[in-house]
């Protein structure tokens, strides 16, 4: 089964277009000819975004700023999508915190676990049933490396993580048959925003081109993965490390070394 055709009424959503994998998948969407509905906070970088890829690929882009980590304003936005004939939805807006959980700010904790996992279900089941009417439609979930292990000093994200993914796995399973897709991507490092918006922008890079991935191959094998029904796309040697050593590696062996990891970062 491969991703619906684009057709000038039905659009792709994009969450975190503002920025880094979200950018990317704007971009590679656009140049297959889909109209998107690009969603994040910083709404000049979504209107410089869309007047680039209008101009390039005479595609409709239209704008819908929110904070989807607001269980108002998100509610707004799955209203209004679920009126829409939405073809393709990306759920890929996240953020992450290092620390100890004790010297997090309670606030910021909750709005990871808002973002990263309660609005990745609200979108879903805002455009789910229309496409299951439908017979059609693709649902990309990127979760992460993290989701595949509890991790210290990280705890939130990983467990937030760990939502997304299983959500993606068992929605790829429920959905066989129906015409709906649902794919999950899980990255590892990649050079994005995230780790400056995370306050440790310091470890963007290091290790060099073997450890990073770019947001253009993310973007570019999530797409190649919804176009062939996947469950899971990995991209990158480190990333698929990450996902055998997080699911396989006994607890009591894996949870002191990534203490030993994480706890470093911050
Ligand atoms: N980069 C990595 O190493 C890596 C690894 C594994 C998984 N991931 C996942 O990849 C996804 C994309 O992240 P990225 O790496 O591309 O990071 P990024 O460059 O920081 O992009 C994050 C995007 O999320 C949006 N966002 C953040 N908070 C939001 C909110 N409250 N409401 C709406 N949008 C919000 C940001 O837009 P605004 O600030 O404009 O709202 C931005 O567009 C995330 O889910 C992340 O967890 C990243």
């Amino acid at each position: 089964m491969s991703l619906p055709a684009p057709t000038p009424q039905t659009r792709a959503v994009i969450t975190g277009a503002s920025s880094g994998i979200g950018e990317e998948l704007a971009r590679q969407l656009a140049a297959r000819g889909y109209s998107l509905i690009l969603v994040a906070r910083r709404i000049d970088k979504l209107e410089a975004l869309a007047a680039e890829l209008r101009q390039k690929h005479q595609i409709t882009v239209d704008l819908s700023p929110c904070d989807l980590a607001n269980r108002d304003a998100r509610r707004l936005l799955c209203h209004e999508l679920a009126q829409q004939e939405i073809s393709i939805l990306c759920n890929n807006a996240g953020f992450a915190t290092y620390g100890l959980l004790q010297n997090l700010d309670a606030d910021r904790e909750r709005e990871q676990l808002e973002l990263n996992a309660v609005a990745v279900q609200d979108l879903t089941l805002a455009v789910l049933p229309h496409m299951i009417q439908r017979k059609s439609g693709a649902i990309l979930i990127v979760g992460s490396t993290s989701g595949h292990q509890p991790t210290p000093a990280n705890a939130t994200y990983a467990a937030s993580k760990a939502f997304a993914n299983f959500f993606a796995e068992a929605l790829h399973s429920e959905l066989q048959g129906t015409g709906v897709t649902c794919t999950l991507v899980a990255p590892g490092p990649t050079r994005t925003g995230f780790a400056e918006a995370a306050g440790i922008g310091k470890i963007d890079g290091a290790g060099g081109g073997m450890v990073w991935v770019t947001a253009e191959r993310v973007a570019r094998q999530s797409i190649c993965g919804m176009d062939n029904n996947r469950r899971i796309v990995t991209p990158g040697l480190v990333a698929q490390a990450q996902m055998i050593g997080g699911r396989y590696t006994p607890r009591v062996i894996l949870l002191p070394i990534l203490k030993q990891v994480f706890s470093r970062l911050t």
